[in-house]
């Protein structure tokens, strides 16, 4: 029987410096570094992700190689996250990975994170997604809503025209003094509120395209004006208002989730991302698979936020399919699916 191909894979799209080694389907090693520095912030500084990766990445590798167990000269290919993404991290991971691969003479993948989010899906060990089926993938940097019709063809039916899902967690979580990233903060804060405490318009997009912005904008004009009145305002209602922001957030995401579903005719769900870890989408999921018959599919947490593993699949599958990259490959950091 032919051994089922080892892939290492690199992934530094934006602030997660990741290194994965897969076997076929089974993930071997899948090593995150993340970045503190950002903390700070309230949000990523290119520049200081870019110099946190020049300093993770080789630490980050070594770790992943002996974690994993495989010998050095077992590996088949190198996949590695050409874009989307910041083109400064982008660089640190893709020269690194191009020049691992050239100097081991293996092939050397450009993966699209947005692509590798949704074939996470096919890590082990399952339920895999059949196709056709539609993916949800929502993090800091992205919002699509896309058609994937198999392993390579996938087509976007919708996205955000400003934030991203998860950009909105994180602003509305800083306008009310809460750390970077917020999204977790405010899912645990919303658990313990009430979601109907306070009535936020929801964004009016036609078709499958989202907006956030204006969210942002109308929940900061609410914070203004109430701790004006007074000033411990948010202190006190925190879980409400996270409960009630998240409930908008939702709302928006469901809605064209449900929207998409019908337009195509595809039950079959699958969520990707940073915020699909979000417990309420979670349960706001779990609900339609009762009330419509939706099959959904969430991957394990660790292969929702950014990570290697996931890279990894995407070029087992691109090798497969006799694709393949070249050393003047460069990194694309607008490229869509
Ligand atoms: O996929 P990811 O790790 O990185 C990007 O490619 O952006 O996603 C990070 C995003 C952040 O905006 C973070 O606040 C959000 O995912 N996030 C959450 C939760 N966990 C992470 N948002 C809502 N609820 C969560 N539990
Ligand atoms: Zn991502």
């Amino acid at each position: 029987m032919p051994q089922l191909p080892v892939i290492l894979a690199f992934e530094s799209s934006c602030d997660d410096t990741g290194v994965s080694v897969i076997q076929g389907n089974k993930v071997l090693a899948n090593t995150v570094a993340n970045q503190a520095v950002h903390e700070k912030f309230g949000g990523v500084v290119p520049e200081l992700a870019s110099r946190a990766h020049v300093q993770n990445i080789v630490p980050a590798l070594d770790s992943a190689l002996q974690e994993s167990g495989i010998d050095v000269e077992a590996i088949d290919a190198v996949a590695y996250t050409l874009g989307p993404g910041l083109m400064g991290s982008l660089h640190v991971g893709s020269a690194f990975a191009k020049s691992w691969a050239w100097s081991h003479s293996i092939p050397m993948i450009p993966v699209n994170h947005m692509q590798a989010h949704i074939l996470a899906h096919f890590l082990a060990p399952g339920p895999y997604p059949t196709f056709p089926f539609l993916c949800l993938t929502v993090s800091g940097g992205h919002t699509q809503l896309v058609h994937v019709n198999s392993v390579l063809d996938m087509k976007v039916l919708g996205t955000t025209r400003d934030d991203a899902a998860g950009e909105a967690f994180d602003k509305v979580a800083k306008l009310m003094g809460l750390p970077y990233p917020g999204g977790p903060v405010l899912d645990r804060m919303a658990a313990e509120g009430d979601a109907a405490a306070f009535a936020f318009s929801k964004p009016n997009v036609a078709g499958l395209d989202m907006s956030f912005s204006g969210l942002k904008t109308q929940i900061w004009q609410f914070l203004q004006r109430a701790t004006q009145e007074d000033s411990t305002f948010i202190a006190r209602h925190q879980n409400d208002i996270a409960a009630s922001v998240q409930k908008t957030i939702l709302d928006v995401l469901i809605e064209k989730l449900e929207a998409a579903a019908v337009q195509t005719g595809i039950k079959r769900i699958a969520i990707a991302g940073g915020v699909s870890a979000n417990s309420g989408l979670r349960a706001r999921l779990a609900a339609k698979q009762e009330s419509d018959q939706w099959e959904v599919f969430i991957p394990p947490l660790s292969y929702c936020t950014d990570n290697a593993a996931m890279v990894a699949m995407a070029g087992s599958l691109m090798l497969e399919a006799g694709s393949a990259g070249k050393l003047s490959d460069e990194p694309q950091p607008r490229w869509t699916l």
